[in-house]
């Protein structure tokens, strides 16, 4: 079986929750909303409301054919079935925060869950990676690096950033992971949980 068969079975009629935080590189995650769904995977947004300002949500209502969450409180006046985040957390096979900021970090790091990423994460039993990405002072912080040690702690994956240009104009590390990386580490981590 040629290795894109084999690459594409892996997330056929898998479901990935795709949380986009507020952060230049929100553009990038468009590209992984894209490359699952055309591997056959039902790809869920969830977008902060910073995450909206960088990148309309239609873009990845329109990629994954799916629609978006971005708001708590919007579903609920629209249903009377269970709470959106609820229902997104016991359907996902994994979930992916990309880009993940500094701000998001410390929310969920302290179990924070004011916005629909950070409270459908509370709800989630599976498993969890989180790319961040940031200015490399930012990255170096003393704070980030505290809330990325208590999130490696409970079992959150984190997919490093790299070093190179960053999009404030300065050169270090901090810029969101390679995205053949981050794809790699969703495909092992489906590959890895039983259908
Ligand atoms: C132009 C611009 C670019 C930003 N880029 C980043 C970034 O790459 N990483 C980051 O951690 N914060 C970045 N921020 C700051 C976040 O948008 C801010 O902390 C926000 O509260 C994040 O909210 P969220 O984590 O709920 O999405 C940027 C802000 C602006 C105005």
């Amino acid at each position: 079986m040629p290795a894109g068969d084999a690459l594409a079975d892996g997330f056929r009629g898998r479901k990935i929750l795709l949380g986009v935080t507020g952060g230049i590189a929100a553009y990038k995650a468009a590209d992984l909303a894209s490359r699952w769904t055309q591997r056959g995977a039902t790809v869920r947004t969830l977008m902060t409301p910073a995450a909206a300002r960088f990148v309309a949500p239609l873009t990845f209502q329109a990629l994954t054919r799916q629609p978006v969450a971005t708001d708590i409180w919007r579903a609920e006046e629209e249903s009377h079935h269970r709470p959106e985040h609820i229902d997104l957390a016991s359907e996902g096979d994994v979930f992916l925060v990309a880009p993940a900021t500094a701000d998001f970090l410390g929310r969920y790091a302290n179990g924070l869950a004011d916005d629909i990423v950070t409270v459908t994460l509370l709800a989630f039993a599976g498993s969890v990676l989180v790319a961040p990405a940031m200015n490399d002072r930012m990255w170096a912080h003393a704070a980030v690096k505290r809330n990325l040690a208590l999130l490696r702690e409970r079992g959150v994956a984190i997919i490093e950033p790299g070093v190179g240009h960053l999009a404030c104009g300065s050169f270090g590390a901090g810029r969101l992971a390679d995205l053949d990386l981050i794809d790699q580490a969703v495909a092992k981590s489906l590959a890895a949980r039983a259908r």
